[in-house]
Formats: structure tokens, sequence, C-alpha cells
């Protein structure tokens, strides 16, 4: 099977950490990077990183996505550039548009449904129609304040309540989340951004309450969120962020999930701060689920690295996400997350996969003109399609699957190589279905010619 093509939508702390450990992995590429930054356009990105290629295609960086989201160019966009829905929707549209699956880091589209239904039924639909899949994953939300609490939830018989944390160190991120967790601010300025409503803080409480609320099958009637600025007491530094004493070194923000009688089912803290080793803090995650009669503990000490856990989620999700069902899917839908250590390629299990054998008469496909390089005169739309080639043959590989590279021998003994396409070989059109229109003409017909219904 050929490798997984991946194109990189943003490259700052994430997008570019996911881009080192692709170079890492066997069975997945870089496609294509787009990039805001001007002084990164024409850079080639193993170099940029100041890593060894070794046998893989030189990728030049660009700031025209439509050059690098194509189907014919890569089978999955990775989206790392912001975290709410509205600001994504576009993006994600412009993907599926171009039948390209996409994985978002988005803390929002973790759970889309929570705050924007009406867009996440779009993209729903439009990936549907395209026939690929949308996933929003990462550390938390998309692990840790969600689908590990779900995941531990599973071994109980019932649950009281649940209460959890995530002490975490914010010093990996990039300058988005610096901004939008109010690093280095004063208290006048955090009191300021909490009263006109423009501190983002940790996004992502209402999708994480939703996303575990929905997969135990409780209906949460509140959602309360707290915010309280955590005031360094030294000079603390990361690589995209700085807060001098007496400012913010980030926000502790928790959020209460209330049943119809007012009992928190859910209790959720998350202080996040850049470097808490700089003032002792320990960081850690931890969870308590009260059961039936006995408590289910589990910590994890320090906190499950927030950088390379976001990465290592997203790039471990990728065979999933091409292997997936049609549509807007949640953590809830895929296959467990897993570090992947052979071929990512082998790892897209595709529901009902079937294996070809020998001899079979398939179809295998083959791109003849790319987008980019149709005809000028033709439409836009068609302008936007590659132009495909099938060819049935006999396959001459022993096994093979769907998007296996292939040759098959054809009925006039050509040898024909092609990516296996699992199209039907027998045509699959049909005259359509009931017009109940056309049965009231049938009916008039009939009227005007012989007076009456045909019999
Ligand atoms: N779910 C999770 O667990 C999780 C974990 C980590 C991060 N996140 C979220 O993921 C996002 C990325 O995080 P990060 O740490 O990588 O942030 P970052 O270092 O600030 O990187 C974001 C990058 O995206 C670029 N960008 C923004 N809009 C773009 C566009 N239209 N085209 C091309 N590039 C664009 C920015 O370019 P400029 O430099 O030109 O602005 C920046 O380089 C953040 O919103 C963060 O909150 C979520």
């Amino acid at each position: 099977m050929r490798d997984i093509r991946v194109a990189l939508w943003g490259f700052g702390a994430m997008g570019s950490g996911i881009a080192k450990m692709i170079a890492s992995k066997e069975g997945i590429n870089i496609s294509g990077v787009c990039v805001r930054r001007d002084h990164l356009v024409g850079q080639e990105v193993y170099s940029y990183l100041g890593i060894d290629r070794g046998d893989r295609d030189p990728v030049v960086i660009t700031n025209k996505i439509e050059d690098i989201v194509r189907r014919d160019l890569c089978d999955i966009v990775v989206l790392a550039t912001d975290s709410f829905v509205e600001a994504q929707f576009d993006k994600i549209m412009f993907c599926l548009d171009r039948g390209v699956n996409v994985i978002t880091m988005a803390e929002e589209m973790a759970w889309p449904w929570a705050q924007n239904e009406e867009l996440a039924d779009k993209i729903d639909a439009l990936a549907k129609m395209r026939g690929v899949t949308v996933l929003g994953t990462g550390i938390n939300p998309g692990f840790v304040l969600d689908y590990l609490i779900l995941a531990l939830s599973g071994t109980c018989e019932h649950v009281e309540s649940i209460e959890a944390a995530r002490v975490n160190d914010l010093a990996p991120f990039g300058k988005s989340v610096m901004v939008e967790q109010g690093v280095g601010i004063s208290v006048e300025e955090f009191d300021r951004r909490m009263a006109e409503g423009s501190l983002a803080g940790h996004v992502g409480f209402p999708e994480s309450m939703s996303m575990i609320a929905e997969g135990m099958g409780v209906e949460l009637v509140e959602i309360e969120e707290t915010r309280d600025p955590i005031i360094t007491n030294v000079d603390r530094k990361s690589a995209h962020g700085e807060a001098k004493k007496g400012h913010l070194a980030g926000v502790r923000q928790q959020s209460y999930g209330r049943l119809a009688d007012g009992k928190v089912f859910i209790h959720l803290d998350h202080p996040q701060q850049i470097c808490p080793e700089d003032e002792g803090i320990d960081t850690g995650d931890y969870v308590t689920i009260h059961a039936d009669g006995y408590d289910m503990n589990l910590s994890i000490v320090p906190e499950t690295p927030g950088g390379i856990g976001t990465i290592a989620m997203v790039v471990n999700m990728i065979p999933h996400v091409i292997g997936a069902e049609p549509g807007l899917r949640s953590m809830l839908d895929l296959p467990v997350p897993r570090c992947i250590l052979g071929k990512y390629s082998e790892q897209i299990h595709r529901k009902g996969d079937h294996r070809y054998k020998n001899g079979e008469l398939v179809s295998v496909e083959k791109v003849i003109l790319p987008v980019g390089e149709r005809a000028p005169q033709v439409p836009d739309d068609t302008k936007r399609t590659p132009l495909r080639a099938f060819t049935k043959g006999f396959l001459q590989e022993e096994s093979a699957k769907r998007g296996d590279t292939v040759t098959v021998r054809t009925m006039s003994d050509r040898l024909v190589e092609g990516t296996l396409s699992g199209r039907s070989i027998s045509p699959a059109h049909t005259f359509g279905g009931h017009v109940p229109e056309l049965t009231a003409v049938h009916r008039q017909v009939f009227e005007l010619m012989f007076g009456g219904e045909s019999k």
C-alpha cells in the first residue's frame, strides 16, 4: 500500500512538531506545508527542521493552500492553526470540497456539536457527500479530561460522579496558546479581559463535558465555568511566553456539569501555566470516579506531556480517520488511539475492506491529468477535478486491498499499473427511483388516449 500523504496547514509549535514526528515514521509522508509567515515560504521543510530527508521527496513550504490540498496530492490535511469552530469552518469546508480528509486539533472541534451544532451539521453533510472524514482531537480536549475518563468509566457498573484535574505546563505550546491563556498579562488586564469576555483561557470545557455526558447517556442541564489568575512569584520564561513576577503565569479554570437535581456530576479542574516547576509545582493528570460504593483513582505524574501528547494523538489518529466512515466524527467513533510503531499505511482498516485475490477481475485508477494541469479552457469545476482513468484487468499480485498500488493484465494483454479502486466492475447505474409526477402524466396520457386508466 502506498504511503499516506499528509498536508500540514499551520506550521507553528504543533504543526512543525507533527512534521518532525511524521518524518520519523514509516508509511507516512509530508506532502505539503502551508504557512502564513512570508519568511518561511520557499524553504524546504526537512532542511528548515534540520532533519535528514533520506529518500523522501523534498517539500517546499508555500502560502497557497490551493497548491497542496488536492485529492491527487494528499490523503489528509492536518489543521494546526486555531481553536474555534467558527474560525475553522471555511478551512475545513475548503478541504472537504477538494475531497480530502481532515484532522484538526482545534479544541472546539473535539465535540463541535456542543456550541456550534449548525456548522457541525454542514461539515458533516459535505464530508458525507465527498466521502471523506473529519476528526477533532488533541491532548485536551480529545484525551485527558474526556476520552480517558470515558474509557475508565467503562469498567464501572454505575457512576455517581466524576472529578478530574489536569495540572499542566503550557511551555511547549506556541504563540496562539500564550495569547489565549493570558500568559504574562497583569492582574488588571486579566480583570479587564474577563469583564469584556476577551480572554479565551482553556478552550474546550463545554466540549469535554458534552463528550462525557453524551458518551455516558447523561443529561447535564448546566455547565458552569470559573477562572482564576495564576500569579507567579518569580520571573518565568518559556520558548513562546514570558511572565514577570506578579503577572499571570496562566489561568486556573474549573468547570461543573450539573444534573437536573442540581448535583454536580462532573467537576473538571485545569490549572494551566508556563514553567510550574519554577515554583515547585508538580504537574499531573488525576481522575477519580465515584462509583457504586468505591472510588477509582488514576494518576499520571508528571502530566501526560501536552506538546508531545497533542502531536502524537494527531499523527496516531491519521490512519483511523482515513479508514473511517465518511462524515464528521469524534474520538468516540474511531478505534482506540495507540502509538503506531510499524507502517502507518498498514493501520488503515476500512470497514468491510475486501482482499482481492490473484487473477480476480478488478479496476485500477490512475490520474492522467492532476488538478493544475487541466486544459485552461475547461469549466472551473472540471479544473478542480483530476482527470482519472479506470482500467479493468486481472490482478497480478497474490492479494491486495483497495488503495494498494497493483498491476492488472487487461483483456487485450496490456499490463497496467494503478491504485486498486474498489469500484464495481459491473455497471452500477439504474433507471432511477419512482417519480410521482410521471405517474400523474401516465394517468393523463391514458385518459386522453383511451378515456380511462390502463388495466
Ligand atoms: N486540542 C488540543 O489538545 C490542543 C493542543 C495544542 C494546541 N491546540 C490548538 O492548536 C492550535 C495550534 O497550536 P500551536 O501551539 O501550534 O500554535 P502556534 O504555535 O501559534 O501555531 C499556529 C500557527 O498557525 C498559523 N496560521 C494561522 N492561520 C493560518 C492560516 N490561515 N494559514 C496558514 N497558517 C496559519 C500561524 O501563523 P502565524 O505565525 O503567521 O500567526 C501559526 O504559525 C492552537 O489554536 C491551539 O490552541 C489544541
